[in-house]
C-alpha cells in the first residue's frame, strides 16, 4: 500500500514537485502501462482537490481510447480534433479551458464539468496519450497546474 499525504496548504509548484516524485516512486520498476496509468489516476485524484474526473486517453489506431481513470464512466472513443482531448492530441499542445461551455465541440462526459485541463503525453515527439482533468469549478486550473501536469507527463511518458 502507498500512503501519500499531500499538504493541501502548500503552494502549487511544491505540490506538483511532490506529485511527480510520488509518481516516480509509484511506477518505479513497473512496466505494465495499464497498472501505472491506474495508479497515476488515483494519485492525481488524491493530490488535486475539486476534481470530478482524472485519467487517461490513449492513442490507439489514430484515435483516443479511454484509459484508466477516476470519476464517472466516460466517452470511450474520441477522434483527433474533437473536444478538448482531441484538440490536445491533434495539436500536441496543452488545453487549458476555464469554461468548457465556451469551448467549441466540448464533449460533456459528465454534465457537472465546468473547467478542464488536458495535457498531451509525448514519446519521441509523438502524442501517445493525454492526461485529462475535469472540475465542477469554473476556472479550476491555471498555468501552474498546466506546468505541473506537463512535468508529470514528461516523467511518465516511458511508463504508460
Ligand atoms: N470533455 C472531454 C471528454 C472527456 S471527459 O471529460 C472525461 C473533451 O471534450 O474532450
Amino acid at each position: 500500500m502507498f500512503d501519500f499525504q499531500p499538504d493541501p496548504a502548500q503552494p502549487k509548484p511544491e505540490m506538483y514537485r511532490e506529485l511527480v516524485e510520488s509518481a516516480r516512486a509509484l511506477t518505479h520498476g513497473e512496466r505494465d502501462g495499464v497498472a501505472n496509468m491506474a495508479n497515476l489516476a488515483a494519485l492525481l485524484w488524491q493530490f488535486l482537490p475539486t476534481l470530478n474526473w482524472a485519467g487517461f486517453y490513449r492513442v490507439v489506431d489514430g484515435e483516443l481510447v479511454l484509459g484508466p481513470f477516476v470519476g464517472k464512466p466516460a466517452c470511450i472513443r474520441i477522434p483527433f480534433g474533437q473536444g478538448v482531448c482531441g484538440a490536445a492530441a491533434a495539436s500536441g499542445q496543452t488545453q487549458l479551458v476555464p469554461d468548457v461551455h465556451a469551448f467549441p465541440g466540448h464533449i460533456a462526459c459528465d454534465a457537472a464539468s465546468r473547467s478542464e485541463l488536458v495535457v498531451p503525453v509525448l514519446r519521441d515527439g509523438t502524442v501517445i496519450a493525454v492526461i485529462d482533468l475535469d472540475s465542477p469549478e469554473p476556472a479550476r486550473f491555471d498555468a501552474e497546474d498546466a506546468a505541473g501536469i506537463e512535468a508529470l507527463a514528461g516523467a511518465i511518458a516511458d511508463l504508460i
